[in-house]
């Protein structure tokens, strides 16, 4: 019963309280969650929203993005930084194009194969899309879950971080429907990006509260531990 207790909550909460209304949440068009996504990873979502509705305007399909060259795209990205992943953005779009005959994949196994995307992000688009039941992990959501279960562990190492994602799967319950897996995944990196902050977490606003092992300790922000040197 506690996996399905903790994604319940994670459900609950998302609904009640997370980030609503934003505009790639609007849409299932794997294209348009890919490209959010990407921008998310390390820019903020205030940022973002200036960025995303000029950029789909301008490519407003894989097509256009991949015929569209190299240094417009790179024009189109410029303030959100980081342009190593508008390139990569730029030859995913190719790859789509030449070798998926320009249709956007949303199953988690295909998403693994396109250049710039991990393990997080093709959890995110193929829960997001096509409900698949893949949970997402990424810095944020791996700190919920280490102070959930008071995770010891090196949260850099490879080891822990492939162990937590097999426990993480374990929190999504087989009878998850798509809306739930959307919610859900939208819930965990809204929990650990606006409840669950590093360094002064809001427990009294957490949905996990009583099952958090970190919290039962009294130090919350003890977990994770710092990374081994
Ligand atoms: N970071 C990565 N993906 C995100 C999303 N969908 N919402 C908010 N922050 C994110």
């Amino acid at each position: 019963p506690e996996p399905t207790e903790v994604f319940a909550r994670v459900v609950a909460w998302q609904r009640r309280a997370g980030r609503h209304g934003l505009p790639w949440q609007g849409t299932r068009d794997p294209y348009r969650v890919w490209l959010s996504e990407i921008m998310l990873q390390q820019t903020q979502v205030a940022t973002v929203l200036r960025y995303y509705e000029r950029f789909v305007t301008r490519f407003a399909n894989v097509q256009a993005l991949a015929a569209a060259p190299l240094d417009e795209v790179l024009a189109a990205w410029s303030g959100l930084g980081y342009y190593r992943r508008a390139r990569l953005l730029h030859r995913c779009a190719q790859v789509v194009v030449q070798q998926h005959g320009g249709r956007f994949p949303c199953d988690f196994a295909t998403l693994r194969t396109l250049p710039g995307i991990g393990d997080s992000t093709a959890a995110a688009i193929a829960a997001f899309c096509a409900g698949e039941r893949v949970s997402i992990l990424d810095g944020n959501v791996r700190r919920v879950l280490m102070r959930l279960w008071a995770d010891d562990r090196d949260p850099a190492a490879v080891a822990t971080q492939r162990d937590l994602w097999t426990r993480a799967q374990g929190l999504v319950p087989a009878t998850a429907t798509p809306a739930d897996m959307a919610a859900y995944t939208q819930g965990l990196m809204d929990l650990g990006a606006t409840v669950c902050t590093r360094l002064r977490p809001r427990c009294d606003a957490c949905p996990l509260l009583d099952r958090c092992q970190a919290h039962r300790a009294g130090t919350p922000t003890a977990w994770p531990r710092p990374r081994a040197r």
